[in-house]
């Protein structure tokens, strides 16, 4: 009879280190015989047993939020699933899998040789419970396992999504901006704030969640030296692969320039002229010879940023719904891609975007 050989590991609520065991399984189900062949305790480094012991600690409520936030989003993403097929009058066993990003709640991807984490939630245990799909989730720590950034991880899908067109740089505007530039080997990289400092403006001023139609912006003027302060920012500089988040540029990152010496209406506009900017800037460095942009994402309705990015760059700036593609779609799209291709054994990464050393197979499945 055929013997496997599995390991396993757990680290116990005593948090005094981890086990590791052998084990050998000879045969299948219930006539399996089975084996501990080796087994051992290797302790923690003291500075991880004391991380790993606070967080267990249940006083910093954080991680009940975590934990809550994990399951509700995770039976949140499951109904919406089914109640999405219902709606579009298809049945479960139609789909073969859901590709689930989750929400990122922590997006760390530093530098080489620094701690380097991104955090997504949303049970996928419960998608696939409740929708009965098998759901693939958790795609990014794998190529930050391999040195990438984890981020962003959409410009193979845009290479495939525009495969048919000549196309070559698709702009994503969302909280956060990042660019696709489809060459054979698609590059990219987050470009900095989208609408995120923005939506935080508008919100302290009593202007609603976003800026719609970018009019407040348009109603102010730029603030030249602001401006310059906030491009002065080393992200913008900083050599690709890179990718960032909203624990980087937030209503804080903006406070350190002091906006409220400003009208409003004028930090908006320089706001929106620093997302423009930064955007424009980086591509004339990396993309220098493309004219075209195809933007997709929220940000592509703000018509105010659009013509901006127009002044900026002189190229021809485009949404991609004038080519019949839904806007709003496009990220989700990516994600049920990145499903297809772990079902398929296929990667999904392209390490000259996230900086990782290969391409991996990513994401966990969770049968459904
Ligand atoms: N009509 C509009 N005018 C201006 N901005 C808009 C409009 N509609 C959506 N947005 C912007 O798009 C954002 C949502 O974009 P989205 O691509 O969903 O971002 P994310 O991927 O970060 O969730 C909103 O927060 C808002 O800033
Ligand atoms: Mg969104």
């Amino acid at each position: 009879m055929q013997k496997h050989l599995f390991l396993g590991t757990i680290s116990g609520t005593s948090v005094d280190g981890l086990d590791i065991a052998l084990l050998a399984v000879e045969g299948r189900n219930e006539n399996s015989q089975i084996s501990i062949l080796q087994a051992d305790t290797i302790e923690f480094p003291d500075s991880l047993a004391s991380e790993l012991r606070a967080l267990a600690n249940p006083s910093q409520g954080e991680l009940d939020r975590l934990g809550y936030a994990d399951a509700t989003l995770g039976e949140f993403i499951g109904q919406t699933c089914r109640q999405f097929l219902t709606t579009h009058s298809l049945h479960p066993g139609a789909i073969t899998a859901i590709g689930s990003h989750g929400q990122t709640v922590r997006h760390r991807p530093g530098k080489a040789g620094e701690n380097r984490f991104s955090l997504q939630i949303g049970d996928p245990n419960r998608i696939a419970e409740i929708s009965g799909i098998t759901t693939i989730a958790d795609f990014r720590r794998r190529d930050i396992a391999a040195g990438g950034q984890g981020a962003p991880l959409v410009p193979p899908f845009h290479k495939a999504l525009f495969a048919n067109t000549d196309h070559a740089v698709v702009l994503n505007i969302g909280g956060i901006s990042n660019v696709s530039i489809l060459s054979d080997t698609p590059s990219g990289y987050d470009t900095g704030p989208g609408n995120c400092l923005m939506d935080e403006w508008c919100q302290q001023h009593g202007h609603g969640s976003y800026d719609a139609d970018g009019r407040w912006a348009a109603s102010g003027t730029v603030i030249a030296d602001l401006l310059q302060c906030l491009l002065s920012d080393p992200y913008f500089s900083t050599p690709t692969p890179k990718s960032t988040g909203r624990e980087y540029f937030h209503a804080q990152w903006l406070a350190a320039h002091e906006p409220e010496k400003f009208a409003p209406e004028d930090v908006q506009a320089t706001l929106c002229e620093l997302t423009a900017r930064c955007t424009i800037d980086a591509l004339v460095r990396s993309a220098p010879h493309l004219g075209e942009i195809i933007v997709c994402g929220g940000g592509r309705l703000n018509s105010n940023l659009l013509k901006r990015l127009r002044d900026s760059s002189g190229w021809d700036v485009r949404s991609c719904d004038d080519l019949g593609i839904d806007g709003d779609a496009i990220e989700a799209a990516a994600f049920a891609w990145f499903a297809h291709q772990t079902i398929n054994a296929q990667p999904s990464n392209e390490p000259a975007v996230t900086g990782a050393t290969g391409y991996r197979v990513l994401g966990a499945i969770y049968p459904g």
